[in-house]
């Protein structure tokens, strides 16, 4: 029996045996048939993923890498637009080297309207902001404005305001002292950032607008003078106060003393903002009792630029009660005989012409004038 199973094993394998059999026979050609599915399938695969690669590349990849060197927009915006803030994070001498930087090319390639800068020299508040602001209305291309005021300090304008975000970064300031030119050069600096400002106009918190804003603007910029009080005083509050440590480069006959609050052009503030001689010898020479704020510019622009200077100031102050400092005047003086004396009753020469109109700004006022001011400003004052 075995023998017969083992010949019929031979002769003839069981049904299922033969069926393995053929299944072996078979087996190649199904591995076959399934890798070559598996290669159509993966080589589709690939070349359908190799396009997803190069299409992918062309729409995330391809920004950040080929269009990136124009991201940033190099255009003559980015150097001529003023941002909006004027804060920024330079220290002085950061600050005075990036602000000495002129145009060589004096063809501006794009329309330029020059504008007057404003600076404030001011402890903190602004008691007459809410008239500076009726004054700037509506002339909004034609100005900017920076407010110095005490490191610490931080006015509380809403976003409305002209004053919004204008304060610039400040040192402190003591009075008749250098650091009271640090502060006013400081301000040119900052407003020489702007390419804008053409003509710079120093004032304090206790300075009102006199004429309206189109008059100050016609004639601050058709003058051919800056506005730089420049004078030779005899006596011990002018030549008096000078030191004969400060030659060669500062002798007698050269010394001048003019009215701190100035307008000046845009080629004199550069002048300024570049000082190194005259400013050393001013900051170890000019010390109490010689005001510096009072010499300094008017003998360094009188030196070099005399022929610029109207050698007056645009701003008018009440000398006349004596002593180191002006009149201040209060509720009670602002009357609209009071205004319209100090606004016209005066005569001067302009552009080398005999002129009523010789003051623009005024001062001193104390922060109760400012409801009767408020109130006489469009009858009077034109704003
Ligand atoms: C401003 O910073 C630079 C670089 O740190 C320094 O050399 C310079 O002395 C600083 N100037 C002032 C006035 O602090
Ligand atoms: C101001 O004074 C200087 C020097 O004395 C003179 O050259 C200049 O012409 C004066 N300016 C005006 C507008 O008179």
């Amino acid at each position: 029996m075995g023998m017969e199973e083992g010949i019929k094993d031979n002769a003839s394998p069981p049904p299922n045996m033969r069926h393995t059999n053929q299944s072996r026979a078979l087996l190649p050609m199904r591995v076959l048939q399934v890798f070559l599915l598996f290669f159509v399938l993966v080589l589709g695969i690939s070349v359908v993923s190799m396009h997803m690669i190069k299409y992918l590349k062309i729409q995330t990849f391809a920004p950040s890498t080929l269009i990136s060197p124009y991201d940033e927009r190099v255009t003559l915006e980015s150097f001529i637009k003023p941002p909006s803030s004027v804060w920024h994070f330079m220290n002085d001498s950061e600050l005075l080297w990036r602000a000495s930087m002129q145009p060589g090319i004096y063809r501006y390639p794009f329309k330029r309207v020059p504008k007057i800068a404003f600076m404030f020299l001011t402890k903190g508040p602004l008691p007459f902001a809410p008239l500076w602001e009726r004054f700037f209305e509506g002339h909004e291309s034609f100005y900017s404005i920076y407010v110095h005021a005490l490191p610490n300090y931080r006015s509380g304008f809403p976003s409305s305001s002209v004053f919004y975000r204008r304060q610039i970064p400040s040192q402190p300031v003591a009075w008749g002292e250098m650091s009271m030119c640090d502060a006013e050069r400081r301000l040119l600096a900052n407003a020489l950032l702007d390419i804008s400002n053409e003509w710079f106009v120093l004032l304090s918190e206790a300075c009102i607008p006199v004429r309206g804003f189109n008059l100050v603007y016609n004639y601050i910029s058709r003058s051919r003078y800056s506005f730089m009080g420049s004078v030779d005083e005899n006596g011990p509050y002018g030549r008096g106060r000078y030191s004969y440590a400060m030659g060669p480069e500062v002798r007698l006959s050269q010394w001048r003393k003019g009215s701190q609050w100035f307008e000046i052009n845009r080629g004199l503030a550069v002048e300024i903002v570049e000082d190194i001689v005259y400013y050393n010898k001013f900051k170890e020479f000019c010390r109490p009792p010689c005001y510096v704020d009072e010499h300094y510019f008017p003998t360094m622009l009188y030196i070099g630029y005399s022929d610029m200077l109207a050698n007056r100031t645009l701003t008018w102050t009440d000398w006349s009660r004596g002593g180191a400092h002006p009149a201040t005047f209060g509720k009670a003086d602002i009357t609209e005989r009071f205004l319209k004396k100090l606004s016209r009753g005066h005569g001067c020469y302009y552009n080398d012409q005999p002129s009523q109109v010789c003051y623009l700004f005024a001062r001193k006022f104390a922060p109760s004038a400012l409801k009767p001011l408020l109130k006489l400003a469009p009858k009077v004052l034109g704003f």
